[in-house]
């Protein structure tokens, strides 16, 4: 049964049961919740309510995050059910007197919210997030690859990913394929395919051509819905498909 510890605030009137999601891989056998009765303003994030239970209760709240802004990507966590960012969800916003969070689906669990991000960063290395041009080709003349606006709109959109892991954690195929490159990294791949200053795409296209790569998608679309930055890694993956067939160069 779980204990209800209240957090006393004599100036706020309002106040949710925060439900924390309790799992050390190491001890125990399966998750369990506590709960709590955290104050809030309009304000308050959901990170901001973890951190007071943190502060108040139980130090040993495992948690990552560092910004507070959404520009790290670090406080990823299913919150009411939806993988969200804790510093840019407001507690007024959900609508709810209670407030469950639970760590990200699809990423093994370190402690309590805080997960492991290897294969995040494992398969966005993979597609080789970077421009692959040849230095030597600039000259005294040209010291930088020019390029117009439209070609910058092709992929700009996707160049703001922050590497949150909201996208793969929505993915119902990360949740069944444990060697799917995921939404995450495939957008990436979309941003350096679609940026005219870069010479690597046939070799790109060529390591997520893959039945654990871009065919692999079931095009759920959960991944687009869930993003915090405006992302839409469903689209990246189906202009991939595109430049597959043949239907883009
Ligand atoms: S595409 Fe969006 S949801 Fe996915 S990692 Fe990047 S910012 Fe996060
Ligand atoms: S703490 Fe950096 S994105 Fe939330």
């Amino acid at each position: 049964m779980a204990q209800v510890s209240s957090i006393a605030d004599e100036q706020s009137s309002q106040s949710i049961t925060l439900r924390i999601a309790r799992y050390n891989p190491e001890k125990d056998n399966e998750r369990r919740f506590m709960e709590f009765n955290v104050p809030y303003e309009k304000w308050t994030t959901v990170l901001e309510a973890i951190l007071d239970v943190k502060k108040h209760f139980d130090h040993s709240v495992a948690v990552r995050y560092s910004c507070r802004q959404a520009t790290c990507g670090s406080c990823g966590m299913i919150i009411n059910g939806k993988p969200r960012l804790a510093c840019f969800t407001k507690i007024s916003e959900l609508d709810s007197n209670v407030v469950t969070v639970e760590p990200m689906n699809n990423f093994p669990i370190i402690r309590d919210l805080a997960v492991k991000f290897e294969r995040l960063f494992d398969t966005h290395h993979k597609i080789k997030p970077y421009l692959d041009r040849d230095d030597t080709e600039l000259t005294s003349d040209a010291k930088e690859f020019m390029q117009s606006p439209e070609e910058l709109e092709q992929y700009i959109q996707f160049a703001n990913c922050i590497k949150c892991g909201l996208c793969n954690s929505a993915c119902p195929t990360m949740a069944t394929d444990s060697s799917f490159v995921g939404p995450q990294a495939l957008a990436q791949a979309y941003r350096y395919v679609a940026d005219s200053r870069d010479k690597g795409k046939d070799s790109r296209l060529k390591i997520i051509d893959d039945s654990h790569g871009i065919w692999r998608c079931h095009f759920a679309g959960s991944c687009s819905q869930v993003c915090p930055k405006g992302v839409d890694p469903a689209m990246g993956i189906q202009l991939l498909r595109g430049y597959m067939l043949g239907f883009r160069s």
